[in-house]
C-alpha cells in the first residue's frame, strides 16, 4: 500500500513538472525557401493545465484551436477548427526545455521548425482596405476562344525557374504544340521577391531578369504570364498585390507581361466572398488602365457564383473548382460536373476547370485521353501542366489532337452539356459553330462496354458526316444511331457534320 502511495505521488510531481512548463504566448515559425522567401506561422496559445486553447495564423488563414493538449512530456497535439464543415488540420509539437518544436502540416511542407517567441498579437490580417464600388470593367477583346499554353504549377509547384520556363518556351515550339495553337507559357507561384522601397514588387532568384524573359518568350511569338493574389500573400505564401494593384499591374505591362492569374489566397482572412466581385474588379480595372492586353484570370475555386459576374469584371476566365491532382478521381470529379456552369462560357469569358494533368504520370494515355476530350467539349483553357522538355511522343500526340483542339476552340464558345447519364456511361454533346456537334461517349467505369446515341435524341433526323477525333478516320453513317465499344475509363470522341 504505503509502495503505490509512493508510486502514485512520484507520477503525480513529475506530471506536474511537465504542466510546470508554461507554453502559452504568442510564437513564430520562419520557413525560408531556397530562394529566400520567408513564410511566417503564428500559433497563439493558451496552457491551462493539460489544455490548449488559441490559434494559428498562417500566410492564408487564421484557424482557432478547437481542442489542443500537451502531455507530461511536453507532446503536443492541436485539433484545428476546420472550414466548410470538414475537419481540420491535427498539428503535433514538442515543448521542451522553453523550446517549441512544431510540425508544419501539409501546406508547410511537414518538417519540424523551431518556434520563436513573438510579440502578443503579432500576426494578425493587415487592415481592410474597402474596395471600390461595383462597376461594369470594359472587355478587353482578348481569349475569344479558350486560352491554350501551358502553366508551371503542376509539373514543378514551388521549384520553377526562369531556366525551365525558357526551357518550356523551346520545347513548346519544337514539340509541335505551338503550332497546335498552345501559345501562353504562364509561371504560376513563387516568382515574387520582396517589395523595394519604392513599393515596387521585384522577382526572386530564381527569376532574375523577368523582362528578359518576356523578351525571349515574345521573340519565339509566344506570350508570357505571371500569377498574384489580391491578398497580402499567395497561396505559397509570396507576397501578393493587396494595396499595390495599380502598381502591379503597371509593373507586368512594363515587363511584358500577357496573361495574369490571379489567385484568392490570402485575401479571405480581410475579406468574405460577398467581397469578391469588388476585389477582382479592383485588379480588372488596373489591368485595363495599364493599357496592354493582359488575359485576366480569375482564381477563387469557383467561389461566390463567380460565372454570374466574372465577366464583369473584365475576367476572361474564371475557375469553377479547387485544385485539380494528377488522378482520375480528381480529373473526373471535376470534369464531369461542369454541367451546370454551361451557360456561362462564351467568348473572351470562360469556365476554368482547372489545367491539364496530361503527361504528369499519374494516368493512363487512355485516362489521359479522356480529360483532353472533356476540357476540350467544355471549351475549357487548355493549360498543360507537364514537362513538356521529356514529354513522350504518345503524350504530345493527345496534347496536339488538333481534330479535339478544334472542339475546343470552336468559335461559337458553346460548352458542351451532358445529353445522358447511365451508372458509369455518360454522352456530352457541344454544339459547334458550322451548326455541327461533338459527341463525347464517356466510360467511366471498370470494364469496356458498349455505348450508343440515337440520332433523334441528338435532334439529327439527315444523314451525317461523321469523324471518330481519336482514330482521325470518317465512321460510315447508320441509321438511327452511333454506336462504340468504348474501354473502360475511355472516350468514343466524335464530330457530326455536313
Ligand atoms: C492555388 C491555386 C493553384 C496554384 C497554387 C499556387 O492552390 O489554385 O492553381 O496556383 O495556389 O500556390
Amino acid at each position: 500500500m504505503r509502495f503505490s502511495r509512493l508510486f502514485f505521488s512520484l507520477l503525480l510531481a513529475t506530471c506536474a513538472c511537465g504542466y510546470a512548463a508554461d507554453v502559452t504566448g504568442n510564437w513564430l515559425v520562419k520557413q525560408e525557401s531556397p530562394d529566400g522567401n520567408i513564410r511566417e506561422t503564428y500559433f497563439d496559445l493558451k496552457q491551462d493545465g493539460t489544455n490548449i486553447t488559441g490559434a494559428m495564423r498562417s500566410v492564408t488563414f487564421d484557424r482557432k484551436i478547437q481542442s489542443g493538449t500537451i502531455d507530461a512530456d511536453g507532446k503536443i497535439v492541436l485539433m484545428m477548427a476546420g472550414q466548410n464543415n470538414r475537419p481540420g488540420q491535427r498539428i503535433q509539437a514538442k515543448f521542451v526545455n522553453g523550446e517549441l518544436r512544431v510540425t508544419m502540416p501539409a501546406r508547410g511542407g511537414g518538417e519540424e521548425m523551431t518556434a520563436k517567441r513573438a510579440p502578443a498579437g503579432a500576426g494578425g490580417p493587415p487592415a481592410k482596405i474597402e474596395p471600390p464600388a461595383l462597376h461594369k470593367v470594359k472587355y478587353n477583346g482578348l481569349a475569344k476562344t479558350p486560352p491554350m499554353g501551358w502553366n508551371s504549377w503542376n509539373k514543378f509547384a514551388g521549384r520553377v525557374t526562369q531556366e525551365d520556363v525558357k526551357g518550356m518556351a523551346d520545347a513548346i515550339v519544337s514539340s509541335g504544340m505551338k503550332a497546335a495553337g498552345y501559345i501562353y507559357i504562364n509561371i504560376d507561384d513563387t516568382w515574387e521577391g520582396i517589395r523595394d522601397a519604392n513599393g515596387n514588387i521585384t522577382t526572386n532568384k530564381k527569376f532574375p531578369n523577368m523582362k528578359g524573359l518576356a523578351d525571349y518568350v515574345h521573340s519565339k511569338g509566344l506570350k508570357l504570364g505571371i500569377y498574384s493574389s489580391p491578398g497580402p500573400k499567395t497561396c505559397a505564401g509570396y507576397e501578393g498585390s493587396y494595396g499595390h494593384e495599380e502598381q502591379d499591374a503597371k509593373q507586368y505591362a512594363a515587363w511584358g507581361i500577357d496573361y495574369l492569374k490571379y489567385d484568392w489566397c490570402s485575401a479571405g482572412r480581410i475579406y468574405k466572398d460577398e467581397d469578391m466581385h469588388a476585389v477582382y474588379q479592383k485588379m480588372g480595372d488596373a489591368l485595363l488602365k495599364t493599357g496592354r492586353p493582359i488575359v485576366y484570370s480569375l482564381c477563387q475555386y469557383g467561389r461566390a457564383e463567380v460565372e454570374k459576374w466574372g465577366p464583369e469584371v473584365g475576367g476572361n476566365l474564371w475557375r469553377t473548382t479547387g485544385d485539380i491532382r494528377d488522378s482520375w478521381d480528381s480529373m473526373t470529379k471535376i470534369g464531369f460536373d461542369q454541367d451546370r456552369l454551361a451557360p456561362y462560357a462564351a467568348p473572351g469569358h470562360w469556365n476554368d476547370p482547372d489545367m491539364l494533368e496530361i503527361g504528369n504520370g499519374g494516368m493512363t494515355d487512355e485516362e489521359y485521353r479522356v480529360h483532353m476530350s472533356l476540357w476540350s467539349l467544355l471549351s475549357a483553357p487548355l493549360l498543360a501542366g507537364n514537362d513538356l522538355r521529356t514529354a513522350s511522343k504518345e503524350i504530345l500526340q493527345i496534347l496536339t489532337n488538333r481534330e479535339v483542339v478544334a472542339i475546343d476552340q470552336d468559335p461559337a464558345g458553346h460548352q458542351a452539356t451532358r445529353a445522358s447519364k447511365n451508372g458509369d456511361l455518360e454522352v456530352w454533346v457541344k454544339k459547334l459553330a458550322d451548326g455541327g456537334q461533338a459527341v463525347g461517349l464517356f466510360n467511366r467505369g471498370g470494364s469496356a462496354a458498349d455505348m450508343s446515341v440515337k440520332w433523334a435524341d441528338l435532334g439529327i433526323t439527315g444523314k451525317k458526316k461523321i469523324r471518330d477525333l481519336w482514330k482521325h478516320a470518317d465512321i460510315p453513317w447508320t441509321a438511327e444511331a452511333y454506336s462504340a465499344n468504348v474501354p473502360s475509363h475511355g472516350v468514343a470522341l466524335i464530330r457530326l457534320g455536313k
